[in-house]
């Protein structure tokens, strides 16, 4: 198998514990991994561009194979612009599958020389989605476990800027008053 630079496309907003888990199978397979996050402008993310790049770098800072980079239009005109030869996606559940097929499918329609290649996550991920996470913690759910712990300070900070607030606060003692004698 030629192991070379392997693209790793989607939205990340944001990034799960199920993308991280992939990510990190994708970097023992290929030689190079590039996580290309989308630039859509139809689209009105909760993360901008800037902290999903952000989030991402700090998340696989440890994984020297692992290059973070965004892309917008067609996705195989991209990875073909970087050399990919292989386009990694994961595969959770049966659900995933159809709407994954018909995208590799027509993906290689438009560029036949590009491989998709589907992994699986943890099976502990599998009915992880950013959409989820990004409802439950909207609605005051929890989120641990489900995201890294810094996805979830981010989540936190942006769904409550109070908290960021709380955090840096210097918290003043009440000074006691002396007894009168
Ligand atoms: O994380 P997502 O939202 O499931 O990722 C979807 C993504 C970004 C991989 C897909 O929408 C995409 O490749 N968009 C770029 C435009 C494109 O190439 N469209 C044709 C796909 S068949």
């Amino acid at each position: 198998m030629n192991k070379g630079i392997a693209i790793y496309p989607g939205s990340f907003d944001p990034p799960t514990n199920g993308h991280l888990d992939l990510i990190q199978r994708g970097s023992k397979i290929f030689e190079e991994l590039v996580v290309a996050v989308l630039r859509n402008s139809e689209k009105t993310p909760m993360f901008s561009l800037a902290e999903r790049l952000e989030m991402l770098k700090e998340l696989t800072a440890d994984l020297s194979n692992v290059r973070i980079d965004t892309f917008h239009g067609l996705m195989v005109e991209y990875a073909t612009s970087i050399d990919a030869t292989c386009v990694l996606r994961g595969i959770r559940a049966v659900s995933d599958y159809e709407y994954e097929l018909q995208m590799a499918l027509m993906n290689r329609k438009i560029e036949p020389t590009l491989e998709t290649v589907f992994m699986m996550p943890a099976d502990k991920y599998s009915y992880v989605s950013s959409r989820l996470v990004r409802e439950v913690a909207q609605l005051g759910g929890p989120v641990k476990g489900l995201v890294p712990e810094a996805v979830e300070q981010k989540l936190r900070e942006k769904l409550d800027p109070a908290y960021k607030l709380q955090q840096t606060k210097v918290i003043e003692v009440p000074r006691r008053r002396k007894k009168k004698a």
